[in-house]
């Protein structure tokens, strides 16, 4: 049987008694969600809406800061991508790396523009002008209105050196630190909160790679010093995201958080997921794979603070995205580099991998994906304008309505099979609970057939009108441009009242539902 065709196999989740579940009443393109608004996972952090920009490629300068285009403001901001980026609600703001990070000095981003030196840039194969820093950086996440998440260099970096940027960042005491901060131009502390021990030092390909052991306790010296200079910020420890055959991303994290249990408040991981063998069935359910890493990283975490009961850890999951046609030899060097062209099945990962983190509110309390403008990114430009990404669309609607309470569903309905997943559903489904409000995002994951699914409220009523926004396209390849968007979100609204809501989800859909409950 191809995996496009609808299995008789029915997907449950857990909640109900097994003669409950085995109905044998559905159809196979009809599914049954049940919703329990006591049913709650946790509460969804709004930093799981976050990004992240790297200087890397365009995303900085020819992304967010370009100075002297027309379509920037007189410090260099560009104004097209400003309004997307604030369009787009973005929460917290990772910077500025990624494996930038790994051998970044803050001190050459700071003072005048035209008196910072250039100096080669080895993540990425390019010269770093250093035009856009600190003050750059910060001042952009008052504009958009996000917490600054910044990550310090534990490649080539120094214990010294991060010390002094928390300082630098958030002292108010009269040092050295804070009166060159007031000689640029900065009186007040920007106080921020999040800082990153490192990025992906695991991997071979980072600049100052350490062992488990190794980064475990040159990290555990820095946040000392770094809590030690402002106890209320919080650090991102580094995980492991080398998923490879060989690779011991388990043993990594674990030795790890041994060391940072008590110092860091978050684990740090990445996922990026593509689809070189065009299998589009068996690239959609790549969220799976995404919440089984989420378990075993929990359990992880669980087992390394279980000796430690007055600390909470969670999970920073700072980097995720398509990401496979713009990589490889000789094609991650440069200017224009990682410039992925986002299509409407990329489009529905976003939003399979936006549920998958609503789904696991209790542990994923920040996430960013990579990157904003232009590189692996929902924004992209060129010099005479902007447009959005395919993947632009599900982000914003996620991240503009999806608050409150994550619930817990049972679902029960139609699987496909693939190769490494004997029953993947083809409807995936997040719900948020705020206040009387829900909100239920929805991807059908079936290319050619609608999915009709019954919303089964059990404590309270569907009222009023439910706004209907879809993101769809006319064929899971389209793909958006400076001309035209084929790939969009178009609204209408439906009618709901009493216990069910019946909705059809057309083939290659992402449709979020969002009313008022009595
Ligand atoms: O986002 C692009 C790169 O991917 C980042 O610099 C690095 O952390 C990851 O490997």
């Amino acid at each position: 049987m191809s995996t496009q065709q609808l299995s008789r196999r029915t997907f449950t989740t857990a909640l109900l008694s097994a003669p409950a579940l085995l109905s044998g009443k559905l159809s196979t393109s009809e599914a049954r969600v049940k919703i329990d608004t006591d049913r709650v996972i946790g509460q969804i952090d709004p930093k799981i809406y976050g990004n992240f920009t790297e200087h890397l490629g365009r995303c900085i300068e020819g992304g967010i800061f370009e100075e002297n285009s027309p379509l920037s403001d007189s410090a260099g901001y560009r104004k097209d991508v400003l309004q997307a980026v604030k369009d787009l609600h973005v929460t917290v703001l990772r910077w500025p790396g990624g494996n930038f990070s790994s051998n970044y000095n803050w001190r050459d981003g700071i003072g005048p523009r035209d008196q910072r030196p250039a100096r080669l840039e080895m993540a990425w194969g390019t010269v770093e002008d250093n035009r856009f820093g600190t003050h750059e950086f910060l001042r952009y996440c008052e504009m958009i209105n996000a917490e600054p998440y910044v990550c310090a260099n534990l490649g080539t970096g120094s214990w010294n050196e991060a010390q002094q940027w928390v300082e630098y960042c958030n002292s108010s005491a009269k040092t050295a630190s804070t009166e060159l901060r007031r000689k640029n131009g900065r009186d007040q502390p920007w106080k921020v909160k999040y800082w990153g021990l490192g990025n992906e030092m695991d991997g071979p390909w980072q600049m100052g790679h350490r062992t488990a052991e190794d980064y475990g306790k040159f990290a555990l010296e820095a946040a000392k010093l770094m809590k030690w200079t402002d106890s209320s910020i919080k650090l991102v420890a580094a995980g492991s995201s080398n998923f490879g055959p060989n690779a011991d991303w388990i043993g990594w994290n674990r030795t790890v958080l041994d060391y940072l249990k008590h110092h860091a408040d978050y684990l740090s991981l990445h996922m990026y997921v593509g689809n070189p063998k065009n299998d589009t069935p068996a690239f959609l359910a790549s969220s799976l794979t995404l919440n089984e890493r989420i378990k075993i990283a929990e359990g992880i975490i669980r087992g390394a603070m279980s000796d430690v009961p007055n600390r909470k850890m969670y999970i920073a999951w700072d980097e995720w995205n398509v990401w496979y046609r713009a990589r490889g030899e000789g094609k991650e060097k440069g200017r224009d580099i990682l410039e992925e062209h986002y299509n409407l099945e990329d489009a529905l990962i976003v939003a399979t991998f936006l549920n998958t983190f609503i789904n696991n509110a209790q542990i994923i309390k920040i996430a960013n994906l990579a990157q904003l403008v232009n590189v692996i990114a929902p924004i992209f430009t060129n010099d005479h304008g902007l447009f959005l990404q395919t993947i632009y669309y599900p982000l914003q609607l996620v991240a503009s309505n999806s608050f409150g309470n994550a619930l817990e569903l049972f679902i029960e309905g139609p699987t496909y099979e693939t190769q490494s997943n004997a029953a993947v559903p083809y409807l995936d489904v997040s719900a948020a609970h705020d206040q009387g409000t829900l909100v239920l995002n929805v991807v059908n994951r079936n290319l050619t057939e609608p999915v009709q699914a019954t919303f089964e409220l059990e404590d309270k009523q569907f009222t009023g009108t439910f706004q209907v926004s879809e993101v769809n396209g006319p064929d899971v390849k389209a793909t958006n441009d400076f001309r035209s968007s084929p790939v969009k979100t178009v609204t209408k609204s439906v009618e709901a009242s009493g216990t069910r809501l019946r909705y059809s989800f057309p083939p290659h859909s992402f449709t979020m539902l969002k009313g008022k409950l009595a």
